[in-house]
């Protein structure tokens, strides 16, 4: 049976990708604090092993890495929102960089062989220089602290892999959206906030003209590309956008929310948000050429995400 471990696995991203690995035979163990994550989201089966653990409790970290030897490795526990970090830059550092830093040492030094490690890097690390569609290497422009420990991990990660020899790669997510996000915290991505005001007919504040555009992809797609970069040989070294090649602004994708829902959402408009960036688009070449295709656009995307609601 082969083992994974999901860093972050009670959170959006890797609760998701928790279900995909049961549901394919893995035994899997996942690390959460459940500081965003939520218990109800880890799927229920005992093929999971859940440790209510931070990534910076490194004396567990070791053991469960030395004991587990793990197949795959998945580092996708952070702090996710870049307002957080901006509140308290130090102390999502050592979650962002350090613990995951800590976590390559303990591969490193305990010569662990893991047929992969992917770091979830973000689009934040190409702040807001202009050119459009991103492509990863297009210029860099981490900004907030966020973006920079994603940035400075995601070297790590890659270029501890090609000094010791550890098969790592890493993913660039753009906005990513779909079930099990949670809609409750202020610092959830915008599709989640507004299915809640669809449903609960609250208000939904519009930060700015809503012109912004976003490359909005899928969860299923995100789960199918961390899937194909675990399991395709030249993705070991690489870092990869995840995303769907195609944007669309806040208002158009508002238009279409609604017209899937069937509800009207209330709207008050505020100023644009401090540090946003204008427009998002990524260039998912290198991605399609491992074998990844979206196979949601916005449309169908949201379709299904209203569904599951
Ligand atoms: C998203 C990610 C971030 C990542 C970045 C990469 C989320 C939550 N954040 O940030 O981790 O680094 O992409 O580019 O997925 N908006 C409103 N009203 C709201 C909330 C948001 O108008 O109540 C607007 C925002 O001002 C922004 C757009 O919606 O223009 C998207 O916001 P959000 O979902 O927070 O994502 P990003 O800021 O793009």
């Amino acid at each position: 049976m082969k083992k994974a471990l999901i860093t972050g696995g009670a959170g959006f991203i890797g609760s998701n990708l928790a279900d995909k690995l049961v549901e394919d035979g893995y035994d899997v163990t996942i690390v959460d604090d459940l500081s965003m994550g939520l218990i109800s989201n880890i799927p229920d089966s005992k093929d999971i092993h859940f440790y209510e653990k931070s990534i910076t409790d490194y004396t567990f970290m070791e053991k469960i890495l030395i004991e587990n030897n793990f197949d795959y490795i998945y580092l996708l526990a952070a702090i996710a929102s870049v307002a957080d970090t901006i509140e308290r830059p130090y102390s999502s550092h050592l979650v962002n960089q350090e613990a995951n830093i800590r976590i390559l040492e303990v591969i490193r030094k305990n010569n662990l062989k893991p047929k992969r490690v992917i770091f979830s890097s973000s689009a934040a690390v190409y702040g807001n220089e202009p050119t459009l569609p991103k492509k990863e290497t297009s210029s860099i422009s981490p900004e907030s602290p966020y973006a920079i420990d994603k940035f400075a991990t995601e070297r790590f990660v890659i270029n501890y892999g090609k000094l010791y020899g550890i098969n790592t790669a890493a993913t660039r997510f753009f906005n990513v959206y779909g079930p099990k996000q949670n809609p409750h915290s202020p610092y959830s991505g915008v599709i989640s906030i507004i299915s809640k005001s669809l449903k609960s007919k609250e208000t939904f504040t519009i930060f700015g003209d809503g012109e912004q555009t976003r490359d909005f992809v899928y969860i299923d797609d995100v789960v199918n590309a961390l899937i194909i970069l675990s399991n395709n040989d030249d993705a070991i070294h690489n870092v990869y956008n995840v995303a769907t090649g195609h944007s669309v602004t806040l208002n158009e994708m508002i238009n279409v929310f609604e017209k899937i829902s069937g509800n009207h959402l209330n709207l008050k408009k505020d100023k644009e948000r401090v540090g946003d960036i204008k427009f998002s688009k990524a260039d998912v070449t290198a991605l399609i050429g491992l074998g990844y295709s979206s196979n949601f656009d916005i449309n169908d995307g949201l379709k299904k995400y209203w569904e599951s609601l």
